[in-house]
Formats: structure tokens, sequence, C-alpha cells
């Protein structure tokens, strides 16, 4: 059979089904990478070095107003952080901040964070699924930050991959691929000591720049400003060994022998000593360890899982007057289903992972794996789904779970 080239339009129309309508699909250039195609993109830039795009999202909007961030600052469930620079001394306070808690607009130099936004608003949710080129699995949050003029977070480095996009007002980057990441002591925040810069642009509404981790950099407002942070997770290696050595603990480390067994020292010697730990003891403590075993499989089951594990911060909207089983499955026949934006749906050949907790997909193979790349199923799909009593009721179970609703976003 002849080989398909990359672009072949049945195959682009089957990657472009599988995406949600604002994503690019990876062989088609787009603005957003300022022309690039997005598998382009991810060869040439991601991890790797800046890249400064002018115009990415040409009409872009703040998903949310400043007023609406504040009151977002103001909520209880809401990671915010204020950082000031008044009379040239760095300060952090972390929120929630009522509105009268803020410095006003006028006032200069300082900033606003705000984690997290996509678990808040939908507008804000919606602007993530533009870099659906890249795993949901690596994909952290949207944080947006409002800045005064001159207002700043300092010139410091992150262990993210970050696009940085202008979504109002002017913003000055300046951005160094120096060696020396030392920080300023004695500071509530991460500055860098000797921050050198090499590049230096003003980014306007639209214009976006990508940062691999540890590229230090430095953003300030130009009258006042905000910006989304689009950020991706690069979990360090003591994270990930430290959350698998705890996974594998709370599911039961297997020893070897498929059971849990306690410790024995039937040949332990009185001793004259006893504050003395026994060079035995460890041996065998040791021992035990070292039959510590894990496969492929609870690799992937504790990846999957953790990797879909909301914030400790996330609760989910259960609906206040839920639909029964048969009322949800008339209104999804008509209107379609999309997931909560705090649902993580993630899957792999076996399984697949939502919010936390791992199940086979077995029968779920059929539908559940463009459900989870699209986010939504529209009523004409959910319809051919709807004569399988045993799919309604699970999709009926997430709907009172507040996992997934009825009706498709735009
Ligand atoms: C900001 O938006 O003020 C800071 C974003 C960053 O430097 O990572
Ligand atoms: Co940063």
């Amino acid at each position: 059979m002849p080989k398909r080239s990359p672009d072949h339009p049945v195959d682009a129309r089957k990657r472009r089904a599988s995406l949600p309508p604002a994503c690019p699909a990876p062989d088609v250039a787009t603005p957003l990478l300022g022309g690039l195609t997005p598998a382009q993109f991810m060869r040439k830039y991601w991890q790797k070095k800046p890249l400064l795009i002018r115009q990415a999202i040409p009409d872009i909007e703040a998903p949310l107003s400043r007023e609406a961030l504040f009151a977002l600052a103001d909520n209880d469930d809401v990671e915010s952080r204020l950082i000031t620079h008044f009379r040239r001394r760095w300060a952090l306070e972390h929120g929630p901040f009522s509105p009268d808690e803020l410095p006003t607009p006028k006032t200069r130099q300082w900033t606003l964070l705000v984690q997290g936004a996509d678990l808040h608003d939908d507008r804000a949710r919606a602007l993530l699924e533009r870099f659906r080129f890249a795993p949901d699995a690596r994909l952290d949050d949207l944080m947006i930050s409002y800045a005064s003029d001159g207002g700043g977070v300092g010139p410091h480095f992150d262990s993210y991959d970050v696009f940085l996009l202008q979504v109002h007002g002017k913003r000055r980057w300046r951005i160094g691929a120096q060696r020396d990441l030392s920080l300023q002591e004695g500071l509530p925040l991460k500055i860098l000591a000797n921050f050198q810069p090499e590049e230096e642009w003003v980014l306007e509404p639209g214009d976006m720049l990508y940062l691999p981790p540890h590229i230090a950099h430095d953003g300030i407002a130009e009258g006042e400003c905000m910006t989304c942070s689009i950020g991706f997770r690069s979990p360090s290696t003591n994270e990930l060994t430290s959350q698998f050595l705890y996974w594998l603990a709370e599911r039961g480390a297997d020893n070897g022998n498929g059971k849990d067994t306690l410790y024995r020292d039937p040949d332990q010697p009185a001793v004259a000593h006893p504050a003395q730990l026994p060079a035995a003891l460890v041996e065998r403590v040791g021992g035990v360890l070292a039959k510590v075993r894990w496969s492929d499989a609870d690799v992937s089951s504790f990846v999957g899982s953790w990797l879909s594990e909301p914030k400790a911060n996330v609760v989910f909207d259960t609906p206040e007057k839920p639909l029964d089983e048969a009322r949800f499955v008339a209104q999804a026949a008509k209107n379609g289903i999309t997931l909560d934006r705090r649902t993580i749906l993630l899957y792999d050949s076996r399984s697949y992972y939502l919010n936390g907790e791992q199940y086979l997909l077995k029968e779920a193979r059929k539908w559940l794996p463009a459900l989870a790349d699209r986010r939504s199923m529209d009523g004409k799909r959910f319809v051919t789904l709807s004569h399988d009593s045993c799919v309604t009721a699970l999709l009926h179970e997430w709907y009172r779970a507040g996992w997934i609703r009825t009706g498709v976003l735009a």
C-alpha cells in the first residue's frame, strides 16, 4: 500500500475531528504560533528556546474584566497573590483580597496574580483549548495578572513552559538565557540576583511570548495591563519520585508475593544497649525494600491518576435540580454534552483517568477517547450511544457529580 503523506486530506480530517474546534491541527500553519504549524513549533521551540509571536490572537479580549478578576481574587477558593514594589521594596501577600484591600489602579508598581482562572470561568477555560496541541497531561493552568503602570513580579525564572499572552495594555519583556540563576536573599519572592537580559520587546494585545523553563525574564507594565500565562508543568525528578512512592504505598506495595507481611525478627538476641539501632534490623528493612516491585502498568496507573487529579481547591458544582436519567438523555440528545471546565479526563490504551481515578476503558473505548480529546460530544453522536443503558447511566452519574454538563459551548 502506498504511504500517505502527512498532509493527506483523509489523515488531516481525522486529526482535525479529534481536536477541539479552537485548537490548530498538528500540520496546519497557524497565526497562534507565528505561521508555524504546531508540529514545527514543538520540534523547533518547545522546551528549547523562546519565541516571540506578534499578533498570535489578533482580536484577543481579556477573558475577564479588571473588576471580574478582582472579584475572583476575593474568593476563598481562588489562589491569588499581590506583589508590590513600593519604594523599591518587594512585598508579597496571599489572597483572598476584597477589592478595597487592593491598591487603586492609579497607584504605580503593583501586580495581582490570579492562578487557575480556567477553573472558575468558561471564557478563561476556552482560551486553553487553543493550546491543546501540547498534551493535556502537561497542562497546568491559566494565570491572569493585572498590573498597574510599572508593575511586575521582578526578574525571575520559572520551572514551567509558559505562553505569556498580552490581553490588555502593554508590557515590556526582557529575557535572557543566563546560567546564573542565583536568587537575591531575604526577599519574600524569587528575584534573580544578577539579571542579564539579552532581548527586549514591548508586547501589545494579541502578542505572545513562549518561554521554556529556566529562561530568565522580567515583564514590566507600561500603563495598566493584563497578561495571561498559559502554564505547562514540568515535575521535578524529586516530585515524581515522592509522588510515585506515595501512590505505591497507598495502593499497597507488592513485596513480591502479593501479600502484606509483618516485619519479623525471631532471632533477635537480648541487648545491653537498647537505644542502639541493630545493624540486622536495618539490613532486614533493606531486604524488604529491595523486593518492592512495580510494572509498566503501575507506572501508567500512577501517571494517569496523578496528572488527572484536580487541584486541592477544586470543588465541582452539582446540578441544583438534577434531571433524572430519562430527561438527561433527552437533553443530551438535543444539545450534546460538555466536560465541566474543572474536569480532567485522560486515557491510554487500557484505561481512562477521570479526576484522579482510574477506570478500565473496556466498552467505553468506542466513545470516550473522542469525548476526552474534544471535551464535548454533540447531540447526534450522543444519540448513537443512547441505546446503550450502561453508557447513559454512566454519563448521568458524571452529570450528577458535576463532571459534565448538557449543551456544547459555542
Ligand atoms: C505576570 O504576568 O506578571 C508574570 C508572569 C511571569 O513572569 O511568569
Ligand atoms: Co515568570
